[in-house]
């Protein structure tokens, strides 16, 4: 093996090798997320662990859910995981707005596609305020 053949094969073995972990990466993690179904969680305000509820503009990600005070008494729970690749979500308040920061994706507080890349609605839950219980409900 001359000099020149040694680098096109070491070319085609590094392209091979670079395919393949692109391919092993992507199916990994490529494929939208999937949401939580047959959803029914109570969370109480006033546990220490759920004060971030307390305040409007506050969230929390609770068993796949991000749920978020958008008002005085009004919340939103959507899935926490991007639908372009799974990345948890954070709530801005002053956005009005579920954002991604792996790709800047955004959502509406419907879980509606507001900017891609995302192409997919997120999954979007009932919630009910019952004094100082908060019911999240598929
Ligand atoms: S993972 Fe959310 S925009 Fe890509």
């Amino acid at each position: 093996m001359n000099r020149k053949e040694f680098f096109q094969q070491s070319f085609v073995g590094l392209t091979v090798l670079a395919t393949g972990v692109g391919l092993s990466q992507c199916l990994g993690g490529c494929s939208s997320s999937t949401a939580p179904t047959d959803v029914d969680i109570t969370l109480d305000l006033n546990a220490s662990e759920n004060s971030a509820l307390k305040t409007v503009g506050g969230y929390l990600r609770t068993q796949g859910i991000i749920v978020a005070c958008v008002g005085q008494g009004s919340y939103v729970a959507v899935q926490s995981a991007c639908t372009h690749e799974g990345q948890a979500l954070v709530w801005q308040q002053s956005d009005n707005r579920f954002y991604c920061s792996e790709h800047g994706a955004t959502f509406a507080r419907t879980g509606a596609v507001t900017k891609g890349p995302a192409k997919d609605a997120l999954a979007s839950y009932t919630t009910t305020l019952n004094g100082t219980m908060l019911r999240i409900t598929s």
